[in-house]
């Protein structure tokens, strides 16, 4: 039997004042995405915005469905959007914030595995880290460099890539 142990690294600034310039001006990207989370049913409101290479800002938030399932984070949305509309703009880092009446939000809000996954999916398309800024209101950032220090053990398997392998 072998222990491993594996180390993840992220950066805490005790508020967003200490961010550098692009990513201070992120996060107030993503709190103005916060404005179209759709959730009527949760009252759980996500804003996330993604900085591309050529500074353009992609923003994204969480739709709900009264089918429960149908929904999507506000992360997804973002980056499924940056697919669809700017494939060739490499995808420099994304904030998340959240916000709720319901109840104080005091520390960061990680991102759930299946957008982290996706996350990774991009990172490895355009073969580039994205760094990742959590933050909540009140509360601390975090800044990690790439979905690896979060998601460690992510899903992915070259022999999916059948051109890799040299088949059709
Ligand atoms: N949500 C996100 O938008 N991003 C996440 O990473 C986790 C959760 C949304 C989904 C749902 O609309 C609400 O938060 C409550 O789970």
């Amino acid at each position: 039997m072998t222990n491993h142990e594996i180390k993840i690294n992220f950066k805490e600034y005790h508020s967003l004042n200490e961010l550098n310039k692009p990513d201070y001006e992120l996060c107030q990207e993503a709190i103005k995405a916060l404005a179209n989370s759709h959730s009527p049913y949760s009252k759980f409101r996500v804003g996330a915005a993604l900085r591309l290479q050529s500074g353009k800002i992609v923003y994204g938030s969480n739709q709900e469905n009264v089918a429960y399932p149908s929904g999507l984070c506000a992360e997804r949305v973002a980056l499924f959007h940056c697919g669809a509309y700017y494939p060739d703009d490499p995808i420099e880092a994304m904030a998340v914030t959240a916000q709720t009446d319901e109840f104080e939000i005091s520390q960061p809000v990680a991102s759930c595995g299946a957008c982290l996954q996706v996350l990774a999916e991009y990172e490895k398309k355009q073969n580039k880290p994205i760094e990742i800024i959590l933050f909540c209101n009140n509360g601390p950032a975090w800044v990690m460099n790439s979905v690896e220090s979060f998601l460690p053990f992510l899903f992915f398997e070259n022999g999916l890539l059948k051109e890799e392998k040299g088949e059709r």
